[in-house]
């Protein structure tokens, strides 16, 4: 039986397939070893329709793309002006893992960088929340918006903890500024776990989906989310969700969005649809090189840009 939709996608993956661009991420060998070949797309309606073709059924850490997710959970668990208080929405011009701090508040510029992801974690859950309740948190509300239990992918975390100077750097002078009150040792390693939450492009795509759909998840018909912080959330991946690329994106694109360091990119536009690609190799900005070439033309196909 001919399916057009999963077809149409088919067509979009072989349309990108002979782009090979950019490289897989280097900084742990677990993501510089990737199969570079992996190319999978998915999209998932407000309705409830899923939708996929190529490898989708491939699971990767979901690494960044766990950020929007972490960002609802603080806004949820403590509410958006105490977020606020400590995270702005501004988008940094500099690299996702630099301190990246705004002149007078000291607050990180945005929760889409290293710095505001931190920051971030440290709010899931609540002021009394022990690391273990915040990573539990996440890891059960990412798993209520793809509507199936999610894992870990253990080789990750396990190099990302092993290699997060950085982030521990950043973590300790968070600390030392007053934007987060928990251990940084405990951020570290609950936000490095964050970030190994194993995915594939059917998950992610259900994941965008609850945001496009005001915080419900569409096949559960379960509200995972609160529907104020999703604006918030979704105003947040427009402005800062593809780094350095934001206003191309937004001018080829013009969806909320956000990439992650494993080659995974969300889309999602209110209303309508969530979307989710997969491609190890990233572009000079980060991002997945065919990721953004499959989003461009489903965007222009479909007429997903909001304006
Ligand atoms: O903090 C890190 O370095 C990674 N675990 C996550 C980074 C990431 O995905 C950045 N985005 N493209």
């Amino acid at each position: 039986m001919r399916s057009p939709v999963p077809d149409y996608l088919a067509d979009v993956l072989d349309a990108v397939r002979s782009i090979d661009d950019g490289a897989p991420a280097d900084y742990i060998e677990v993501l510089a070893n990737a199969d570079t070949s992996r190319l999978a797309v998915a999209l998932a309606t407000v309705d409830g329709e899923v939708y996929a073709a190529g490898d989708s059924d491939v699971a990767f850490s979901i690494q960044s793309i766990s950020k929007p997710f972490a960002y609802a959970a603080a806004i949820e668990d403590v509410g958006l002006d105490a977020v606020l208080a400590r995270i702005g929405v501004e988008p940094s011009g500099d690299a996702f893992n630099e301190l990246s701090l705004e002149d007078g508040t000291h607050r990180p510029m945005n929760p889409m960088i290293n710095a505001g992801a931190l920051a971030t974690h440290a709010l899931v859950a609540g002021p009394e929340a022990s690391g273990p309740q915040r990573v539990e948190r996440l890891r059960a509300l990412m798993s209520a918006m793809a509507g199936r239990e999610l894992g870990y992918d253990e080789a990750v975390y396990e190099a990302e903890l092993r290699d997060a100077h950085r982030n521990r750097g950043l973590a300790h002078m968070l600390r030392a500024g007053g934007i987060i009150d928990a251990e940084p040792e405990t951020i570290v390693d609950g936000y490095v776990r964050q970030c190994a939450v194993d995915v594939t492009v059917r998950d992610l795509a259900l994941m965008a989906a609850t945001l496009a759909n005001a915080g419900v998840q569409p096949l559960t018909g379960r509200q995972v989310i609160d529907r104020a912080g999703v604006r918030q959330v979704l105003s947040v991946m427009t402005t800062c969700g593809m780094y350095d690329a934001a206003g191309d994106w937004v001018s080829n694109v013009g969806i909320p969005a956000k990439s992650g360091v494993a080659g995974g990119i969300i889309g999602a536009l209110p209303g309508q649809l969530g979307l989710a690609v997969f491609s190890p190799k990233l572009d000079a900005h980060g991002n997945s090189a065919r990721g953004v070439a499959v989003c461009e033309r489903l965007s222009r196909d479909m007429g997903l840009h909001m304006m």
